[in-house]
């Protein structure tokens, strides 16, 4: 087999990340190079991403990551196998400076170019880690999705469960900005739980008694914004309701994930350990997966979180899903057009809004 090099482009959202990965002749896969540059410090002040200061930010920076990213992983352009680009779902001014780099590199080296789908990246991310066989569970929790899909196989994505308003990284997001805390919230809330009271606070749990694996986080921070209008916000009142957020959080992923675990078990009908990959943003909170490792207890499963810095935006995820495209020869047209939304089971129905629910 001979080696192919993947240059993964990642501009959905508010990190510009460009990344080099490569498969060796033993079929090795290796990541060469992985620079992740965060738009943290020009949002931060407006406690939430900015659309329009996302895209010139990812504008400015694309070309130098591009040539960072090569020159760490000291290969030349000439080198390059493909290059791949998250094309959705995200925001589109992001996602299309994203793409045209990548349409204008991929054109010029006469190589392809290859639109991959940020979702998909995220499920496939911890293979970079470590052999995981198939089919597996995927736990996504992000910034803009929530969602339990089974991973058959490459290309084959069937989702049982999702959210019908607000992803859990928004979710956090919100919180923290009801305490005055900074952004991303979900690190920030995680932080200053550590020493409150996580049982101070009784909140809502939606949907936790319904029998399937979709959440509701909106109702959550509603009743957060009542208890905050009605209280002194000090430091120990922060403390208390961070914690019991990320309790309540954890409680209601939990619940869901032995649902989650149930389905996939019917629909595999697959002897042995379930496999859960946890991904995503929020897959990061060390609670979180404390937590989610206990289900292992009493359930018949298997967890698996990818290292942080592959559980938060990064080229490398795309550089992955690019590199499973290339050997199949999945390639893009250049007339592809980036997709805002885009989910990674087509069949999937839309449930933003949906208040009754049946699977
Ligand atoms: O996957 P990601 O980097 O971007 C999207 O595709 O959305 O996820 C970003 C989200 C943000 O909402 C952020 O608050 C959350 O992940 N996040 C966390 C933690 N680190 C990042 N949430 C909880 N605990 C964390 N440690
Ligand atoms: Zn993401």
């Amino acid at each position: 087999m001979k080696k192919v090099r993947i240059l993964g482009i990642e501009s959905s959202c508010d990190e510009t990340s460009v990344a080099v990965i490569e498969r060796s002749a033993s079929g090795k896969i290796k990541i060469l190079s992985n620079i992740v540059k965060s738009q943290l410090s020009i949002h931060k002040n407006f406690g939430g991403v900015v659309p329009e200061l996302a895209a010139r930010a990812h504008s400015d920076i694309i070309d130098e990551l591009i040539l960072i990213a090569l020159k760490e992983a000291k290969i030349k352009l000439k080198d390059l196998s493909a290059i791949a680009a998250t094309s959705g779902p995200g925001l589109l001014g992001g996602l299309l400076v994203g793409v045209v780099a990548a349409k204008t590199l991929a054109s010029v080296l006469k190589i392809p170019f290859i639109a991959i789908n940020h979702l998909e990246g995220h499920a496939l991310s911890v293979q970079l880690e470590k052999e995981i066989s198939y089919p597996y569970l995927l736990l996504l929790v992000s910034g803009g999705h929530t969602e339990f899909t089974i991973i058959n196989k490459f290309n084959s994505y069937k989702r049982i469960g999702t959210t019908i308003d607000d992803a859990l990284g928004e979710a956090f997001d919100k919180t923290a900005r009801l305490l005055n805390l900074g952004y991303p919230g979900g690190p920030e809330i995680e932080k200053i739980a550590n020493s409150g009271n996580e049982n101070k606070f009784n909140l809502p749990k939606p949907l936790i008694h319904e029998n399937n694996c979709h959440f509701s986080f909106s109702g959550l921070k509603s009743a957060i914004a009542q208890i905050v209008a009605k209280h002194k916000i000090n430091l120990q009142f922060k403390k208390d309701m961070a914690a019991s957020f990320q309790k309540t959080i954890v409680d209601i992923i939990s619940v869901k994930t032995e649902r989650a675990i149930t389905i996939f078990e019917k629909i595999k009908r697959k002897k042995g350990k379930v496999t859960i990959v946890v991904a995503g943003g929020v897959a990061a909170n060390q609670y979180l997966r404390a937590s989610l490792k206990q289900l292992e207890q009493n359930n018949n499963c298997e967890f698996f979180f990818p290292s942080m810095k592959l559980c938060t935006d990064n080229g490398a995820m795309i550089a992955l899903a690019g590199l499973e495209r290339y050997e199949r020869k999945l390639f893009s047209k250049l007339s592809f057009k980036p997709r805002p939304r885009w989910p990674l089971d087509k069949k999937a129905e839309f449930m933003k809004g949906k208040r009754r629910i049946g699977i």
